[in-house]
Formats: C-alpha cells, structure tokens, sequence
C-alpha cells in the first residue's frame, strides 16, 4: 500500500473543475511524521490543494526523503522554479504535474525540472477541448516519463460535462493514438475502459491504489470520497451509474449505491478493505 497525503487545502490557482473543497487548512508537519511512523511505506505522495504552498513543504520534502520513502509530488507547476526546484531534486522526488493546455510558464518550468535530473510525470483531465492540445503539449514535452489520462469528474455544479461510455471511449481513444505517437507511456483509469479493449488489458491504472490522507489526519481509500464522508453535499449529485460506467456495470456490489453515485474507482479491487473508513490516523484539530 502507497499513502497519498492532502497536504493542504491551500491553492494558488482554483480551476473551475476541481473537485475538493479549498478551505484553507494545512497537515501539520508532526501529524505527517506520526503516520509515517505508524506506516511502512515504499512510495509517499504528497497532493493537496497544491503541496508547494504548503508553509513547511520544504521541510516535509526532506524528512520524507531523509526516512528512505520516494515522493510523489503532484503539482499544478506555478511554483516550480529556483526557489522549490532545489529541494525537490535533493529530496529525489518525481513530479507529476497537471497539464491540460499548453502554457509557456509551466512548459518552463517543466523543463527546468527535467534540465535538473527531475523526472516528470504529467497529468491531464482529458476533455473534448483538451484533446487537441495533446498533439503541443507531447510535442513539447517528450522527455514526460508517463501521461495519466484523467477523467473529468462531474461535481454536480454543471461545470464538468460528463461524458457518456461511447463517447468517452472514443475520446480516449483519439488522445492515446497522439501520446502514443510520442512513444509517451500513458495510463488512464481503467473504471472507465472499455473493459474488453487490448488496452484496458495491457495498461495497469495508476489511481485509486493509495490511501488517502486529509489535513485532519483522516484517512479515505479514494481522494473523491473525502468532501463526500465528511458531510459536504459537493459530490452529492455525481450520476457515476451502471450505463455511464462499463467497471460499475460489471462488478455490481449489493449496498454500493452511494459509493456509485460518488466514484466508481472506490469499489474496484485496488482497495483491499483492510482499513475501515473514515479511520482516525492523526491528531483532531
Ligand atoms: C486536486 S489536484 C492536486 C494537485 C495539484 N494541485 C494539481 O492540480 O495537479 C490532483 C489532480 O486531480 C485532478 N482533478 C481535480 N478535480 C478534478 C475533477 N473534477 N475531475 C478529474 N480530475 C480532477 C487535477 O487535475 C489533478 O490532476
Ligand atoms: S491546481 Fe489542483 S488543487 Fe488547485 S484548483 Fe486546480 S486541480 Fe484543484
């Protein structure tokens, strides 16, 4: 098992898309160590909000990197520059930055990272308008150690367009052919393949597989479900159904509708039940 720690509900950026709540709050640096103590864990990733506004991050990068553990630093990029990309490279951690449209500063920025040994991952919420950028975007960034195509998430609030089955297929199938083109290893959530595609079968998913850890030190087996458990009504009206989801539709589980309507990567077998959830790994605030 890998842990995904939400470092901060602190954003520098508020795309209108994003699923989590920006409430402001930080983990405290000594609520991290005390899981981390209580866990033994390969890879850490550290998300949030986004983790490079986190006041402390620096010091979070090195305590981590200083315990043996590899970092996954997901970022939405802004702030990798001279002041953070030092750090990172010492703490040898590997970026997986979202990058939907092309962006001189992020481009920048990407290429520094990579100019200074870092690797980059790249992550993308793939969109019927984002598709066509994808051809830019590997075009510029070939030295991307992997792509994680994501679907887009409805919130209930009309700014995501849920996509139905045939016409999500067909819009992964585009952006693949082009990263591919690019020989650039990519991966998508496989709760939503076509199921009996080559691809669904060759291609491992990387989400959904960490445990997740918000700023309250309480843990959830899938980042969507935390606003959701912690009586927030943002993901109330979700229509994750049987006929938009081919992974619902074939792997039914008998009192899972709430979870259905919230996401379906939390009832794959990436989850092993061996927590239950909410469970209390922190310190209350
Ligand atoms: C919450 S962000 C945190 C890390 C960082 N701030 C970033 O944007 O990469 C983690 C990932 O979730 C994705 N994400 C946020 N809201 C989403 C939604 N409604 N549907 C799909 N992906 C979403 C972001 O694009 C990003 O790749
Ligand atoms: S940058 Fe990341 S955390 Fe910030 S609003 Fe966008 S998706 Fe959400």
């Amino acid at each position: 098992m890998d842990v995904a720690f939400n470092i901060t509900r602190k954003c520098n950026k508020g795309c209108d898309y994003c699923y989590l709540d920006l409430t402001g709050e930080d983990l405290s640096v000594d609520t991290i160590k005390k899981i981390l103590e209580s866990l033994n864990l390969k890879t850490v990733t550290l998300t949030g909000g986004e983790p490079l506004v986190h006041p402390d991050i620096k010091e979070i990068l090195s305590f981590i990197s200083q315990r043996g553990n590899h970092i996954h630093l997901l970022s939405n990029g802004i702030l990798l520059n001279d002041d953070y990309l030092p750090t990172i490279s010492e703490a040898n951690a590997e970026l997986f930055v979202t990058y939907n449209k092309p962006n001189k500063k992020i481009s920048g920025n990407l290429h520094q990272a990579n100019h200074e040994g870092i690797d980059v991952n790249l992550h993308h919420v793939l969109t019927e308008q984002s598709v066509a950028s994808l051809d830019n975007i590997c075009q510029d960034m070939g030295f991307a150690k992997s792509l994680l195509l994501l679907y887009p998430t409805d919130l209930g609030d009309g700014k995501v367009n849920m996509y139905n089955p045939d016409d999500w297929f067909s819009l992964l199938d585009r952006a693949i052919s082009t990263t591919q083109s690019y020989g650039i290893k990519t991966y998508f959530e496989q709760a939503f393949a076509k199921k009996d595609s080559e691809l669904a079968k060759q291609q491992p998913c990387l989400t959904g597989k960490d445990l997740f850890i918000d700023v309250n030190g309480m843990a959830y087996p899938c980042c969507l479900l935390v606003d959701k458990v912690q009586g927030s009504d943002r993901l109330t009206p979700i229509r994750m159904t049987p006929d938009r989801c081919n992974f619902i539709r074939d792997n039914p589980l008998p009192d899972s509708s709430e979870h259905i309507r919230i996401c379906p990567i939390v009832i794959t077998d990436r989850y092993d039940g061996s927590f239950q959830f909410p469970s209390h790994l922190g310190d209350k605030k």
